[in-house]
This record gives C-alpha cells, structure tokens and sequence, in this order.
C-alpha cells in the first residue's frame, strides 16, 4: 500500500522519518526521566510544539524546585581581560578582530571588584577571560589564595578557556571551586565549521574530562543558532550532556558581531533556547543552568523566560564600569541596566515576581539527586 503516493524517495522519507514518533510521547519519556537517542532529541527539537514547549518548562521548573527550592543563585561575574590568543569565527574578541580595544585588569582590580562584589552580597565570583598569556598560574594562583583567604565562605568560578592538565590541577589546588569552559558544539565536523584548524575538538573535550577528574566542579555548554547548527547537531549536545553530566551548563543563543566572518548570519532564538535549558534541566535535573547575558540581550524579558523553562542562575556583571563594554562577544550585548550588580535590587524584585528567589550563598551543586 502507498498512502504516501508518488513523491520521490527523499521526501519519502522524510515523511516515514516523521512519522515514526509523536513528540508528546517523546516529551513524557523525557518528563519520565528516560534518556533519548540522538535522532529522538532531533525529532523533539523540529517536531516541537508551543504545548510541548509549555508541558516541558512547567516539569522543568518543577524538578528545579524540587531539587533547589525558589532560590535562583546569582554570581558576580568579573570580566578580567578581553585580550585572546584563539580566533574562533564567532566571538567578537578574536585574536584577528583589530577593531576590539584589548584590556585586562590587574590582580588588585579584580580583588577590588570581589570586595564591592562581597559587599553587595555575592558569594561566588566569576572569572572569566579571553585565553590571555598574561594569566598563568603564576600570577592566577596567588589571585585564587588571596581571594579564598579574603572570602572563606565564597566560591571562585574560572572561565579561561583551555589549560594543561598540570595548570588545572594548580588552580584547583589554590583554591579553585568550579570551572566553565563551553564545548560549543559536540559535534566535531560542526566544530571546525566554527573554529579555524588550530583549535581541535578533541583538546576540548580532553580539558573537559581533565577539570572533571581534577575535582573541580565543571561546567560545559553551547550557543543556540551557531552558523551551521541542525537539530542534528543539537541532539549530539544533548547526548553528550546526558553523558558528561557536568555540574553547570551555559547555553545561550548566538548573536552575531559585525566584526567578525559571522557577521552577517542570523541570531538564535529565545525560543528554542528556552526550549533547550528545559530539556537539559530534564536529561540532567540537578545541572546548575544560568540564563545567560546573550538571552537577556535578544529579549528583555530573556532572563525570566530562561528562569521559567527551568534555569536557576544568573550572573550580574561586576566588572568595573569602564571595561564593561570592552568585552564584546556579540553585538548590543546588555551591559547596563540588569546586567549592572548595582540594579540587584531589580533583579531580586524581577524573580520575586515570577514566585522565585534570588540567592547569595554559595549555591553548590546539588550532588544526590
Ligand atoms: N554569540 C553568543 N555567544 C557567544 N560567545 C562567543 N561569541 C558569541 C556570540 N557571537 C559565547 C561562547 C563562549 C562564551 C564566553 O561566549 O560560547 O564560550
């Protein structure tokens, strides 16, 4: 019998692709807490519905709350230099972007941004850069004893890129709590397609496996709507998520820089990302997932929108004022306003109005789930 009729093998099957699941069963197997296959992600991703995306985003938060409560953490993220040896297609503080002004802050810099940043309640300070020569763990070792000794009861996050497995260890055994490096993409063909040949893949998920095994609390991610980025790439994310288990994840749409090879390509959505920190809140429910910057900059109300599909961290920025607009990733990125540590106020008001609470302490992971 063809009930398809006679529309070529392609389209053919496509179709008998399509209809070989029902995305609602595939959304309760997920809300069930059952791992999907590859081509499963990909067919909830495409075949997606604004009642899936709504059923997902209420279990999503829910098992949020079950595990953390109403308390969304807040980090107080310090930018500590823009300068980068890396040229990746799309990040506007690539080595060969010579219009980015390149600055990086002084140990004492970033010291005084941590004691303003205490005093307004943090206890976790972020700090994130470029892959700077400056930084090595001569200089970023002292900085990590100093700021523990200083703040005994806060954590210190690093997000500096990719570092031998002895460097890792150095900064873990200062002091080091935690430690972001995204993956971008866990798809190795994609990942050439967004980095130039002397960035490899497999280095990438070799520094991953390393920060694990050296102790830290590793965090992992990707950008939503890179250049080139199917649901197929998309559902290698998501396996390797549901593999890696990492402690934290930062997913954020793209948003391209005009001055970078990527300039003229399109942003990712609000939507699917939101979308995507509910999946990844259900594959991995303990994972601390921030709504990122990058969401709040599509989308002004980007950062509740995240908080209600189920992420439970955001990052104010404690940079010092004159650098802020230096670290550029993308174009428009918000800098003022909520991304201020100075309108936390507004922020602790913004979460309150969507029946959360916003939360200084240290906000481990939750490792017994
Ligand atoms: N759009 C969105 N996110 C970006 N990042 C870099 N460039 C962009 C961009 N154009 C993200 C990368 C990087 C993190 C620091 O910022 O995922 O890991």
């Amino acid at each position: 019998m063809n009930i398809i009729g006679n529309i070529g093998n392609f389209h053919r099957k496509r179709i008998i692709n399509m209809m070989k699941y029902r995305v609602e069963d595939l959304a309760d197997r997920l809300m069930a807490g059952e791992a999907l296959s590859r081509e499963e992600y990909a067919f909830l991703i495409d075949c997606r519905t604004p009642e899936t995306e709504a059923a997902l985003a209420k279990e999503a938060a829910a098992r949020r709350e079950s595990i953390y409560g109403k308390k969304i953490f807040a980090r107080g993220l310090i930018e500590i230099s823009n300068c980068c040896r890396n040229d990746c297609y799309y990040c506007g503080i690539r080595r060969s972007n010579g219009r980015c002004e390149r600055y990086r802050l002084m140990p004492e810099e970033i010291l005084s941004c941590a004691v303003e940043g205490y005093e307004l309640g943090f206890r976790t300070f972020v700090l994130q850069g470029g892959e700077d020569d400056y930084f090595t763990d001569e200089i970023l070792c002292p900085l990590i004893r100093t700021l523990k000794e200083r703040f005994p009861d806060c954590a210190v996050t690093l997000s500096l890129g990719e570092r031998n497995r002895e460097s890792y260890r150095r900064l873990f055994d200062a002091g080091a709590d935690r430690y972001l490096l995204r993956h971008e993409t866990a798809s190795e063909a994609h990942y050439k397609k967004l980095h130039p040949a002397e960035m490899s893949f497999e280095n990438r998920m070799r520094c991953l496996w390393d920060l694990k095994e050296t102790g830290f609390q590793a965090g992992c991610g990707f950008m939503v709507g890179s250049p080139h980025q199917t649901s197929r790439e998309l559902s290698e994310d998501l396996a390797f998520i549901a593999e890696f288990k990492p402690d934290m994840c930062g997913i954020g749409p793209f948003i391209p820089h005009r001055d970078t090879p990527f300039a003229s390509e399109p942003a990712g959505t609000v939507g699917l990302t939101c979308f995507l920190l509910s999946v990844i809140r259900l594959i991995h429910p303990p994972v601390l997932l921030p709504a990122t910057t990058a969401l709040a900059t599509l989308d002004p109300r980007g950062r509740e929108k995240g908080i209600l599909s189920g992420a439970n961290v955001v990052m104010p920025n404690l940079s010092p004022e004159n650098v802020r607009s230096k670290y550029d990733l993308y174009d428009h990125k918000a800098f003022t306003g909520m991304e201020s540590a100075r309108c936390l106020a507004d922020l602790s008001g913004r979460m309150r109005e969507i029946g959360c609470e916003l939360a200084v302490d240290r906000g481990d992971v939750r490792k017994e789930v």
